[in-house]
């Protein structure tokens, strides 16, 4: 008999960045104006992302599109492997995003891509340690404990490991 399971997650909404605490109201400023350093003329959604590093150090990135248009990169994955890369010990403990567009920022909140949810997977999975993400909009913020609440059953290197031929 299949057995019937449920997946669920809890995630703090706040309907203004003053709820936040200050570290975290930082972190969503930052975003903001990493934003405004896209490059996205061709979906004119311009993406701004921030990694808080344990130092407390903070590397933003954000979307730089293409012609060609899957050689474009998302602001998340801009600002992560510019962490990793610079910074490989120093693990991410909080990334936040915005967007904004021709009209100003984003009344909805910005989740990540499924792209980009697999390469924050990865880095928590490097680092052994959870990386809070927030997602913010001018209307409503979400603080998510997790990306693995994001990506349920996810794939992982166990994956590889349990499934390759000896
Ligand atoms: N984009 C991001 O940078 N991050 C997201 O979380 C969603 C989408 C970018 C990719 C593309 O340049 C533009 O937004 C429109 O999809």
């Amino acid at each position: 008999m299949p057995v019937t399971r449920n997946i669920s997650f809890s995630y703090r909404e706040y309907s203004n960045p003053e709820e936040l605490d200050p570290e975290d109201r930082e972190l969503v400023f930052l975003a903001k104006e990493a934003a405004k350093k896209a490059y996205a003329p061709y979906s004119g959604f311009m993406v701004g992302a921030v990694v808080r590093l344990e130092s407390g150090r903070k590397v933003t990135g954000a979307n730089v599109e293409n012609a060609a248009f899957p050689s474009g990169i998302c602001a998340e994955r801009t600002a992560l492997s510019s962490s990793v890369s610079n910074y490989p010990d120093d693990k991410p403990v909080t990334i936040a995003i915005a967007a904004m567009t021709a009209d100003g920022p984003t009344p909805e909140y910005v989740s990540p891509c499924g792209n980009c949810r697999q390469v924050i997977a990865e880095e928590e999975i490097r680092t052994g340690r959870q990386i809070r993400i927030i997602l913010s909009g001018e209307k409503n913020i979400m603080l998510i404990d997790s990306v693995r609440h994001l990506l349920p059953l996810q794939f992982s290197r166990d994956n590889l490991k349990s499934n390759l031929p000896v």
